[in-house]
Formats: structure tokens, sequence, C-alpha cells
């Protein structure tokens, strides 16, 4: 398992492989990983002879007050639990952002904090204003209209963030297919777009849920849960699985669903940033569930936000 650290050396790997006949996957991750990532990476193996996992927790999908600087990390723990997976490549680049080499460089990284945009700031006082990284950075991709509901009414940055991170990464590692969970939905629904709209020559694969014994949606977030906050967020997964089953003995009203869902939450003492019933491509609110549909929810628990969703499909 070969750990590769610059873009430079990411691409010749991967051209490598590929001019052998052989097929790329890429596993996209912020690292902390637990078995939904694990998961990805199996099904990565069943498109490609060769894995790659990226490592990145990438600043410019987080806002100035959300939790750049609290995300969980374990690059040691990450690896190890990656060994037995046979991976043969892990992508952890310092930054994606340019700027890199004129920095003053320690071993473990970049000397430096992170401003309040959560772009690295150089501790080296010989760079000049116009070399911090969110400065010098100008491109962005922005999937217009499926970035806007759900996550994207409070975290407006957020998918512009990631449609850009796995742009690059997409450039770098030049995969022939990439893995994401269907846990991030509207994400996942954001990368298909875009590799649509611009010719990206990947195919996307999406992989279900992967839950814990409990049914909690898992995350690497949910390491900042009490064991009480814990205990209450399975009130989303728990109202989400109700929903379900009402749909399945034919309820059709997606604001009878939508309240047992937000009512189920807050008695548990969650706050909900959003409960949407959507459709699954153009992601707008459905008034009845006459089709498959998609149940999304986001919301709060001991300040740790979290994501979960459901598919509905009527008899
Ligand atoms: P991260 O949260 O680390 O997730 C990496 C991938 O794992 C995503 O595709 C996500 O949907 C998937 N995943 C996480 N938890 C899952 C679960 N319980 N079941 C199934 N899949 C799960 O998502 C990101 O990182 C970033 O936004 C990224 C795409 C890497 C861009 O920075």
């Amino acid at each position: 398992m070969k750990v590769i650290k610059e873009k430079q050396e990411m691409r010749s790997w991967s051209r490598a492989m590929r001019k052998a006949g052989n097929r790329v996957a890429l596993v996209p991750t912020m690292g902390f990983l637990h078995s939904g990532h694990l998961a990805l990476v199996e099904e990565a193996k069943k498109h490609a002879q060769h894995v790659v996992v990226s490592i990145y927790v990438n600043p410019g999908q987080f806002a100035p007050n959300e939790d750049f600087g609290s995300y969980p990390r374990d690059i040691d723990g990450d690896l190890q639990k990656l060994q037995p997976f046979g991976v043969d490549a892990i992508f952890n680049p310092f930054d994606l952002y340019e700027r890199h080499s004129r920095l003053n460089t320690s071993a473990n990284g970049i000397a430096g904090s992170h401003d309040t945009k959560g772009f690295l700031q150089s501790d080296d006082s010989t760079l000049c204003e116009d070399d911090t990284y969110g400065q010098e950075h100008e491109t962005w991709i922005q999937v217009e209209k499926l970035s806007k509901p759900l996550c994207g009414q409070n975290r407006p940055i957020f998918f512009r963030g990631v449609a850009t991170v796995v742009a690059k990464l997409f450039n770098i590692v030049e995969p022939d297919v990439a893995i994401f969970g269907k846990k991030d939905f509207q994400q996942w629904r954001v990368i298909c777009r875009m590799v649509r709209d611009l010719d990206f020559a990947v195919d996307i694969v999406g992989c279900p849920i992967a839950r814990d014994f409990d049914g909690i949606a898992m995350s690497s977030r949910n390491v900042h849960l009490s064991p009480t906050d814990r205990c209450q967020a399975l009130s989303i997964s728990r109202s989400l699985r109700e929903a379900a089953e009402s749909v399945t003995e034919c309820e059709v009203s997606a604001q009878l669903l939508v309240e047992h869902v937000r009512k189920a939450i807050t008695a548990a003492g969650g706050k909900i940033d959003y409960a949407s019933i959507v459709d699954q491509e153009t992601l707008k609110d459905v008034r009845e569930i006459r089709a498959p549909v998609v149940f999304a929810v986001a919301a709060w628990f001991g300040g740790v936000r979290l994501l979960d969703n459901i598919e509905l499909q009527p008899p």
C-alpha cells in the first residue's frame, strides 16, 4: 500500500496502472475511516484492478463557522484500517490548493494555521498577501440547482467546495470509476451531475448507507456524540424507517410523513436543519409519494450535525 503525498507522483502512478491495461478506482474521503468508507473500498474492488483512497480534509467545503478545525483526523489509524483491504495507493496530500512549493514546509506538512475561511495561512513572513490560499485559488465548480436545496440552504458554499475538490481529485488521479456513499445523497447527485455536465470520463457508483448495529448512519462525526446524544440521535433513523413502513402501507402524504419525523426528532432533543421528501433526480420537494423518492434529514444532536435518508417505495 503506497502512500502518495504529491499530485505529480499520484498522476504518474495512476497513468502507469492504466497504461498497463488496468482500471483505477478512486474512493474520495476526508479520513477518520469507518465501516461505511471501507464498504466503498470493497465496492471499488469490483470495478477496477487498482484502488486509490484519497484522504484529505478539504478546507474549501467548510464555512468559517464550521468544524474544519475540529474535524476528526487519524491518518495512522486510517492506514491501519485500510491495510487488510488490498488498497493499492493512499493519496494524502498536505494541501490541494496551490502555493505549496513556496511555503515553509515541515516534516509534518506546512507551517502555518488555517484562516477563518479554512484555508491555510503561512507562518512564512516572506510571503505577500496575494499568496494566501483563498486568494490564489479562484476557480470553483458550482452545480447550480442541485446545490441549493437541503444541505445547500444552510451551507451555501459546501457543494461548490465538494464539486471543486472532487474535480481536482479526478484530474490528479484520473480514475476510471469513483465510488460515493448515498449517506450523502445530495453530494452523490451533485457529483453525478457535474460529471455529466462537464464530460468527465469517470463512472460514478453510489453505495448504500452503512449503518451501525443500532441503525445510526455511520459518520466520522459520530465520534463527537456523547452516549446520551447518540442514543437520542437514533430517533432519526428510527423515524425514517417508520416513515418508509407507512409508505408501504399506502400513506402518500409527504406532509404527514414529514410531520411524524420532525416530531420524533424534536421530542428526542434534536434540532432539525431540514426534513424533506424529494425527487431523486431534481431534489425538489414532492407532495405525494407516487414513485420512489428520498426522505432526507439533517439534524443536530449535542452540537453534531447528522445526515440520514431513506428511499420511500410506494407499493
Ligand atoms: P467523507 O465524509 O469522509 O465521506 C467519504 C465518502 O464516504 C462519501 O462518498 C460518503 O458519502 C461516504 N460515506 C460516509 N459515511 C457513509 C455511510 N454511513 N454509508 C455509506 N457511505 C458513507 O464526503 C466526503 O468525505 C467529502 O465531501 C468528499 C467527497 C471526500 C470531498 O471532500
